[in-house]
């Protein structure tokens, strides 16, 4: 059967749209070593896309820690959030990956809605700091989200609000938990990272760069040996 046609391309933001993805781990990376434990990029995984007090559960989780009240794990979240911000600041340049802009024009240009659907509160920071929000039809961020990636809300909002059916929205992500999410929602999605831990996408990609022609093959409903899948797992 033929898919719906490409009405909308929803993006990730940390490590998607910009390349912060990393700034988060370095801040969980520094307080694991401050509460006195490793916490490895492969540990790291699990935490993208995952809300901050989600992944700061999952951090203690992986140190051993038990018994955190509810306040020391506010002062923790907090310490966390500002090792991340002074990051930004600090490397706003390379935040932004630099293809993102001719292919979000491209993809305006072509009538194509776009939105951003992001577990982060820090989102209207981010695309302040590097001035990309008019790029955007919607902005669905963690400040309007009940529930968490892998839960497909803040897939589901985005669609509603440009008023696009979710089988006619793509979505980019970097994070297994978002993949996940995006599927429950009734949406393709493109993985970019490495394909043994986005299992779930239709298709994975290694890099920004390759959005732009894999936007061509979808747009132009090529499926099969362009090496789109059915669905996850073959469905
Ligand atoms: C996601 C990131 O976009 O936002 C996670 O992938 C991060 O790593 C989460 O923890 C929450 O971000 P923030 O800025 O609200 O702490
Ligand atoms: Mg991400």
């Amino acid at each position: 059967m033929r898919a719906k046609p490409f009405e909308a391309a929803i993006f990730d933001l940390d490590g998607v749209i910009v390349d912060t993805a990393k700034f988060h781990y370095n801040a969980w990376k520094r307080l694991a070593g401050e509460l006195g434990f490793a916490f490895s990029e492969r540990e790291n995984e699990q935490l993208k896309g995952v809300s901050r007090m989600e992944s700061l559960e999952l951090l203690l989780l992986a140190g051993g820690i038990t018994e955190v009240t509810p306040e020391r794990k506010e002062a923790l979240a907090s310490r966390k959030m500002s090792g991340t911000r002074s990051s930004w600041q600090r490397l706003r340049p390379l935040m932004y990956c630099p293809v993102s802009a001719n292919f979000l024009g491209h993809l305006r240009s072509c009538g194509i809605k776009t939105g951003i659907a992001s577990a982060s509160k820090n989102a209207p920071f981010i695309l302040d700091q590097v001035n990309i929000r008019p790029l955007f039809d919607v902005v669905v961020d963690g400040n309007s989200i009940v529930r968490a990636k892998p839960d497909p809300e803040v897939f589901l909002q985005a669609a509603r609000l440009i008023s696009v059916a979710p089988a006619a929205c793509f979505v980019f992500e970097d994070a297994a938990a978002g993949v996940e999410g995006a599927i429950r929602a009734g949406m393709r999605v493109v993985g970019i990272g490495d394909g043994r831990l986005l299992t779930r996408a239709h298709l994975t990609i290694t890099s920004f760069e390759q959005l732009e022609p894999v936007f061509l093959m979808s747009h132009m409903g090529i499926t099969g040996s362009t090496g789109w899948g059915d669905g996850p797992n073959g469905q």
